[in-house]
């Protein structure tokens, strides 16, 4: 699929068929797209947990306000943030400003991946870091920052949201 068509198709996805998995090759081809990602002085501050176990995203769907297609797509991942590498480097600034724009360039990076293998995926920000640290004892160091969802779509993608036309959102200096 050509660059510009995954960035066109891609969408946030909420249902998903829960009797069709996703081959681990392509959990590999996602991942290996969002360390590629750039990272705040190379820290690479990303940490992926794959959750696959059925038990284990029930865990993080009531983490997540009982978000459904956690436990309907079979995969969801945990992108969290290791701050040392960034706070070692860049002071405060590092630790809790790039070490989160680490994680949200491999977040959107794990996304276009997804759309590119005709998959769909959903950024869910909304839960509770306590609990997705505790369903997935999770050390002390790492934060939970971004839940991706990812699987096959149960129905039809989704129409595009209209976004803020760029005269609203851009200015030329
Ligand atoms: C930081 C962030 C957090 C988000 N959190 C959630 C969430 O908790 N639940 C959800 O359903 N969608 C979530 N989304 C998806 C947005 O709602 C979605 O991207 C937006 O409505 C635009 O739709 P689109 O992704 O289909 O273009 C999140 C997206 C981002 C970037």
């Amino acid at each position: 699929m050509d660059f510009w068509e995954v960035i066109r198709l891609r969408r946030s996805v909420r249902q998903y068929d829960p009797e069709r998995d996703v081959p681990l090759e392509q959990i590999d081809q996602i991942l290996e797209a969002a360390i590629l990602a750039p990272s705040g002085g190379h820290c690479q501050s990303w940490r992926f947990f794959v959750v696959r176990d059925r038990a284990l995203r029930g865990q993080l769907a009531v983490a997540a306000e009982g978000r459904k297609s956690l436990t309907e797509a079979p995969v969801v991942i945990v992108i969290c943030c290791d701050p040392r590498c960034s706070a070692d480097r860049y002071g405060e600034r590092g630790a809790n400003l790039f070490s989160i724009q680490d994680v949200a360039a491999a977040t959107e990076h794990i996304l276009l991946a997804a759309t590119a293998l005709g998959l769909g995926s959903l950024w869910v920000g909304s839960f509770d870091e306590g609990s997705v640290a505790r369903v997935l004892d999770l050390p002390e160091h790492l934060r939970p920052v971004a839940l991706v969802v990812i699987g096959h779509l149960s129905v039809a993608r989704p129409g595009r949201r209209p976004r803020r036309p760029l005269a609203e959102v851009v200015e030329y200096r």
